[in-house]
């Protein structure tokens, strides 16, 4: 087993060389150099799985350069949340020989691709042994936002409505508002059988039918609508107050209107700001549309992630990962990965494999 006294100075990593094409930016590199720890809160551990996410996709198309680069600009290594053994540690609640899963940490996804990396107390926990680590890489970030989200915005006996119930975090989000005792729950996506093996009682197939449009919904409307997909969901259904109860939210992922965030400077965010707060203002106002809320999936307590992870280990939660993977540790595979991931049609999470445990 590595320990602090045998590392390697050198590592093979996932780096970005620029924005944009990923084919033409991410390469497999077998020469960068091991992180080490400076912060007294640093851990530093060897990675066996990294899950991608939405977030790590729009790092590197350059999109929102202007607050989600990595400090040091490119190349930087690719990736945001893990699983793996703790090498060496500042803190005194993790120990060398520890398996434990770790967050990303904001401003944006990096340095979770690669052999080592450093990551933060505050973002890390122990995981139970009988979560394997390809499976639980991907529950700090997509599995917990989940468990928040549904903390913040179902009730026992809610009609809720998940938008995009099979990507990553909707297929948590299920899970947990069937725990949360919805009364009906409706997923909106192309997966019948994934979704409802999930909580879902039906599911719309939005290739065929828009769910604002459905008699049924109008008839007897939802209380809350999770939309995790954005674009005219919000613009042609939230909006309409169709399918939604005049007193029923609308838990918007991304934030907004919009189904893509694009942030290049500090009048980008002012602007982007006031969207948000007007968008806030004028739902809650308006006496036909349900409030349009902004969950915060992210912000972690102590304990959250150990509750999450009990979920999983006592069966409430199944983490669900995307059949095309585990992808291997190589550049065909890595820029597959991230194909997939930028696809937006993943059934669950991406995952890359990048040793034994
Ligand atoms: N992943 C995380 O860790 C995380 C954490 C916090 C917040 N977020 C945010 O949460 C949002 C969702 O993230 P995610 O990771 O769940 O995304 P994701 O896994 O990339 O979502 C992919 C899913 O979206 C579905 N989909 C695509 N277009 C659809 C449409 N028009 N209607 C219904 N479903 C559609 C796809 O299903 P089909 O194949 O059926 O089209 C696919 O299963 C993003 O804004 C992300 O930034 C993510």
């Amino acid at each position: 087993m590595t320990d602090s006294t045998t590392l390697p100075k050198k590592m093979k990593a996932a780096i970005a060389t620029g924005f944009g094409d990923i084919d033409k930016n991410i390469q497999v590199v077998e020469d960068w150099p091991v992180p080490t720890l400076k912060a007294k809160d640093d851990i530093l551990v060897k990675v066996s799985a990294c899950a991608l996410a939405p977030g790590d996709v729009r790092v590197l198309s350059g999109k929102t350069d202007w607050i989600q680069l990595p400090k040091g600009g490119h190349p930087y290594v690719v990736g945001g949340d893990l699983s793996g053994v703790v090498i060496s540690s500042n803190s005194k609640k993790f120990n060398p020989g520890d398996y434990v899963v770790s967050r990303f940490e904001l401003p944006g996804p990096s340095g979770a691709l690669g052999e080592y990396k450093v990551v933060k107390e505050s973002l890390t926990e122990h995981c139970p042994e009988s979560i394997d680590p390809i499976q639980s890489c991907g529950l700090t970030a997509s599995t917990m936002a989940a468990k928040k989200i549904v903390d913040q915005c179902v009730n026992k006996g809610d009609r809720v409505l998940v938008i995009g119930g099979s990507g990553a975090v909707g297929s948590s989000v299920l899970q947990y508002a069937k725990i949360a005792g919805a009364a009906h729950i409706v997923a909106v996506s192309s997966q019948e059988d994934l979704c409802k093996s999930l909580g879902a009682d039906s599911v719309i197939d939005y290739r065929n039918q828009n769910w604002w449009q459905m008699p049924e919904y109008q008839t007897d409307p939802f209380d809350v609508a999770i939309d995790l997909v954005g674009g005219e969901n919000w613009e042609q259904g939230g909006c309409s107050g169709a399918a939604i109860k005049r007193k029923g939210i609308y838990v918007a992922l991304p934030p907004g209107v919009q189904s893509e965030i694009e942030l290049h400077g500090c009048w980008g965010l002012v602007s982007l700001s006031f969207q948000w707060l007007w968008l806030v203002l004028w739902t809650t106002l308006h006496p036909k549309v349900p409030r349009n809320v902004m969950p915060d999936g992210l912000d972690l307590r102590d304990g959250d992630l150990r509750e999450m992870l009990n979920d999983v280990v006592e069966g409430r939660i199944k983490p669900v990962l995307d059949p095309s993977g585990p992808f291997e540790f190589n550049n065909d595979s890595v820029r597959e990965a991230f194909h997939l991931q930028g696809s937006k049609h993943a059934h669950g999470k991406v995952v890359v494999k990048i040793a034994d445990a």
